[in-house]
């Protein structure tokens, strides 16, 4: 059914399944030798495949709620872990050798303590805000492999990923309006999250997910910070002209409502700091 405000319907069919991904023709040497694929591919397949445990904290946290409590549990979490299913499925199709069950144990060992109820924000209002940041990130992120994958199967699997990431972003500011009416945070109070959360997105658990992928790849060898920085250096090239700053950036924008004329001068001072940020 419907919603009256946003025309969205509360719950809608999955527009796509695992199923429907023909593994069987991916065209394996686009990218069997391209180690930086293989590690970002790995790592965002264990970040989606913990899903489960963001989606226990946030309906704990939207307890009573029933519309949002369907819609995490009925649509949120199964598409968060279908992502997972299928990006770990094209991994160990391209990348037979490597032990995902393994060196994804070992990322929950470390990720989980990191995951706590208590790091979401004190209101819902304010943790819609953070969950809007986050899927904007992915949203961005699966856009830009979207854009420059090599392999056509990637290519339709990430495309389905990054509508699926749009999608979100989309219930979560509805959410974020419905709360907004009740809390009335102040726009100060919604910039602080979106500051904060801007400047830990991806390093937490990207860091512990890259990290676990090297441990099994490289037995013996410590992850070092310069590894780690060795990746984003790599990420900042690929996204210095095929990253979707201007979508990601109004994504970013929104929550604060800002006046038309402030939101029209703020976006190319904002796309220019974002360029920066993303490829320096
Ligand atoms: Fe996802
Ligand atoms: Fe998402």
């Amino acid at each position: 059914m419907p919603d009256p405000d946003t025309n969205l319907p509360i719950v809608a069919p999955h527009p796509w399944s695992i199923d429907q991904i023909p593994f069987e023709r991916i065209v394996h040497e686009r990218l069997a030798d391209e180690d930086v694929w293989f590690y970002v591919l790995a790592a965002a397949s264990f970040v989606e495949s913990l899903s489960d445990l963001y989606a226990h904290n946030l309906l704990g946290h939207m307890e009573d709620d029933a519309d949002a409590g369907q819609w995490l549990r009925e649509r949120w979490e199964p598409e968060e872990l279908q992502h997972g299913r299928a990006l770990r499925r094209y991994v160990e199709t391209v990348w037979p050798a490597f032990d995902w069950q393994t060196a994804f144990d070992g990322f929950c060992a470390d990720y989980r303590p990191h995951c706590k109820p208590e790091l979401l924000e004190p209101t819902r209002a304010l943790e819609m805000v953070a969950r809007c940041v986050v899927e904007a990130g992915t949203s961005g992120l699966y856009g830009l492999l979207q854009q420059i994958s090599p392999e056509p199967v990637l290519t339709t699997l990430v495309r389905h990923i990054r509508n699926d990431e749009v999608g979100h972003y989309k219930y979560f500011y509805h959410f974020f309006l419905r709360y907004l009416e009740i809390e009335r945070p102040s726009r100060w109070q919604v910039a602080r999250v979106l500051q904060q959360r801007l400047g830990v997105i991806g390093q937490e658990d990207a860091y512990l997910a890259l990290k676990n992928v090297f441990a099994l790849r490289n037995p013996g060898q410590t992850f070092s910070p310069q590894d780690f920085q060795r990746f984003q250096h790599q990420a900042g090239q690929w996204a210095r002209a095929d990253y979707p700053y201007e979508m990601t950036v109004k994504m970013l924008l929104k929550p604060l409502r800002l006046p038309g004329f402030v939101n029209h001068m703020a976006l190319p001072l904002l796309l220019h700091h974002a360029r920066r940020v993303v490829a320096p």
